[in-house]
């Protein structure tokens, strides 16, 4: 392990953007490791710290930059959240399909250094598609927090909001830090940079949506140049809009469905885990609850278990349930 002058030379060096330094401390550490006998470490170390100098040549004419790990702030602030989640995978009610994928790109994330020893690269940059409220976001979060990874933020409605220049140059700023920091990377809802009619009307100067549809090319040339190894996970309500060079720079896709009856039941479960449940009727929920996405269902469940605690009850009733299922039915219906 790294000696505390090891630790304070990483931080001092990366802060001041000494990269020799920083390497040289690296290789200190990974030497004194195989002569220790921890041997898989100091590979895993010495591939970590080849795989960013791959990415930083791969964005020649970037300013190298030090970028801070706490909370980002300066030009980053707006386009980019941190946070380190605690949702685990198992707390997302999937189908067996999407979870298995999921745990795919776990295991190819968890073992890089063998495939990249064999010239393979592991899946890093996923599409997720379907409805909303189905746990595209969640799905982001819960494999940060599988992998013991941060997961960054950058919400594209934000980054539509801007003008064409501005846009690409924050873009930029974030693919310097997917290149710099392993992380999880969250670019919520594509779909943003495809819709002119969200850009604020008082950017008509750039054209109207102009900018957004800039940020996406701009959004795709980065991705194609990243070799990092963080996760880059984007999401998509209307992948059907994407244009195929768009989609072809994922490695994976992995499709939302609405929650099939099993999975009704699964959200209900993980939502009312302290409530029993075992007078419920599931067929009747269930068919209730069809076309309603995940968290349509779980709102429901939260309000059929508030209903029983004010009545003084710790089970919850099939009416109550129904009930609240068929309220989020007439909300749906309401809306445009
Ligand atoms: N598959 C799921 N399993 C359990 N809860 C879910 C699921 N999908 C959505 N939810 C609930 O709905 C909330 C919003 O889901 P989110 O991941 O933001 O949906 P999306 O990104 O697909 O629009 C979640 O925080 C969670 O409470
Ligand atoms: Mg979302």
């Amino acid at each position: 392990m790294a000696t505390a002058a090891q630790v304070k030379a990483l931080v001092e060096s990366h802060s001041l953007g000494d990269e020799a330094r920083f390497r040289s401390v690296v290789l200190q550490i990974t030497e004194a490791a195989t002569r220790t006998g921890r041997t898989r470490y100091a590979e895993e170390v010495r591939a970590l710290l080849d795989a960013g100098r791959t990415a930083r040549s791969a964005g020649a004419g970037l300013p190298a930059r030090a970028v801070p790990l706490a909370q980002p702030r300066g030009e980053l602030a707006g386009v980019l959240t941190v946070e380190q989640p605690g949702t685990r995978l198992a707390d997302v009610a999937l189908g067996a399909d999407v979870m298995s994928r999921l745990h795919r790109v776990l295991a190819e994330q968890r073992r890089q250094d063998t495939l990249r020893a064999h010239g393979f690269d592991p899946v890093r940059r996923l599409l997720l598609t379907g409805p909303s409220g189905t746990g595209k976001s969640m799905t982001a979060h819960a494999l940060a927090s599988e992998l013991l990874l941060p997961v960054f933020t950058v919400p594209l409605d934000a980054v539509a909001e801007l003008d064409a220049d501005e846009a690409t140059a924050k873009l930029r700023l974030v693919f310097d830090l997917v290149a710099q920091t392993r992380a999880v990377y969250l670019f919520d809802d594509l779909d943003a940079l495809l819709d002119p009619a969200r850009r604020s009307a008082t950017d008509a100067g750039s054209g109207a949506g102009s900018g957004a549809r800039d940020a996406l090319r701009s959004f795709t040339t980065l991705l194609a140049q990243d070799a990092s190894t963080s996760l880059v996970v984007a999401t998509s309500n209307r992948p059907q809009l994407l244009e195929r060079s768009v989609l072809r720079r994922f490695d994976a896709l992995v499709d939302y469905p609405l929650p099939t009856t099993g999975v009704v039941h699964e959200v209900v479960l993980r939502r009312l885990r302290e409530f029993d449940l075992s007078a419920v009727e599931w067929p009747r929920v269930a068919s209730t609850a069809s076309g309603l996405s995940h968290e349509e269902v779980s709102a429901a469940a939260r309000a059929a278990a508030k209903q029983s605690l004010l009545e003084g009850r710790r089970h919850v009733e099939t009416a109550a349930l129904l009930g609240a299922l068929r309220e989020r039915r007439q909300v749906l219906k309401m809306a445009p």
